[in-house]
């Protein structure tokens, strides 16, 4: 990508679109944004000076490359919607945080212009795009010299980018976001079980404080984006019911009193995460720097 193109975002409105307007400003670019709310669009217009519209045909006839910031749920609506605008010289490219589906959809719909599923790994607090991890998930040669340009231009601003297969990508966001996600709001249900947590949270040691830090997290946020995730990652069932099971396996355990048990599991573990990370040493004390910078 060079200065001076335009960049179409279509749901440029939302959260993530507001970023990458906003980032793409600031690198020279010009930017259109879409949205059907037209009260929210004029809001992102008087905060980021950019060009708004609800009309998503008119923002892809005029624009070079195109990022699709829409909700998976919208996903297909959208790519059928604009697929008879795209032309030979566009790049589309999806930014949503589940690769396998939308990368499938856009083969299926646009049949000119070139596609690249991409997931930004952060949310629209990020301050700065340094040090910020994308994945870029071409499928043939044409997306991978795609993502090979996409990779040194992010790259050069300071970001790491990996590349993987769209399959890939979402076998390990089940884990990445989608069990993290669930062992969180399971907490924050379990831990609101207890009419004492306003004291509880005064008194906590580090271990609860970074429980209930995981827990607020992510019930702060957009309860629409998390429900999304859970109902459309491919292998999230099968991932939470392992966890379900492991659950059983643990309580079963402090149930029976088992205590050899139990310590013989928890050291069996230990010598596992080892291998994971050789600094697993250390990790209680990283864990406790971690709160006192909460
Ligand atoms: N939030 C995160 O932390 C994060 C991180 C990485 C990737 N992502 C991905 O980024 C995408 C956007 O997420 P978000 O958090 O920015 O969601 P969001 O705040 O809900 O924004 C979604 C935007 O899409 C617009 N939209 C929906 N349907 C549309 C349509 N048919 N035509 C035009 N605009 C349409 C919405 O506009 P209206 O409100 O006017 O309908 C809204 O502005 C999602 O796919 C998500 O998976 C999110």
């Amino acid at each position: 990508m060079g200065n001076q193109v335009t960049v179409a975002i279509i749901g440029g409105s939302g959260k993530m679109g507001r970023w990458f307007a906003n980032f793409l400003l600031k690198d020279g670019y010009e930017v259109v944004i879409t949205g059907r709310n037209e009260k929210k669009l004029l809001e992102a217009k008087r905060q980021l000076g950019v060009e708004v519209t609800t009309n998503n045909i008119e923002a892809v006839k005029k624009a070079k490359a195109i990022l699709i910031s829409v909700p998976i749920d919208n996903f297909e609506e959208v790519m059928e919607q604009i697929c008879p605008y795209t032309h030979p010289e566009q790049v589309i490219i999806d930014i949503t945080s589940i690769k396998a589906f939308p990368v499938e959809i856009m083969h299926k719909h646009i049949k000119t212009g070139l596609v690249l599923g991409v997931h930004p790994m952060f949310g629209p607090g990020a301050r700065d795009i340094a040090n910020q991890s994308f994945i870029l998930t071409p499928t043939n040669e044409e997306e991978r010299a795609l993502a090979q340009k996409i990779r040194k231009y992010l790259e050069t601003r300071g970001a790491r980018v990996t590349l993987m297969s769209p399959d890939e990508h979402d076998e390990m966001m089940g884990v990445i976001l989608g069990l993290s996600h669930f062992i969180a709001i399971v907490s924050a249900d379990t831990l609101l079980s207890f009419d004492k947590l306003k004291q509880m949270r005064a008194i906590g040691g580090s271990t609860f404080k970074l429980l209930l830090t995981l827990a607020e997290g992510v019930i702060s946020e957009d309860p629409e984006f998390y429900t999304s995730l859970q109902m459309n990652l491919p292998n999230i069932a099968e991932i939470e019911k392992l966890f379900q099971r492991r659950a059983k396996t643990w309580a079963d355990l402090v149930e029976n009193k088992d205590r050899e048990k139990f310590a013989q599991r928890m050291n069996a573990l230990k010598n596992r995460l080892n291998e994971v990370n050789p600094d697993f040493g250390k990790a209680y004390e990283d864990m406790y720097k971690l709160v006192e910078g909460l």
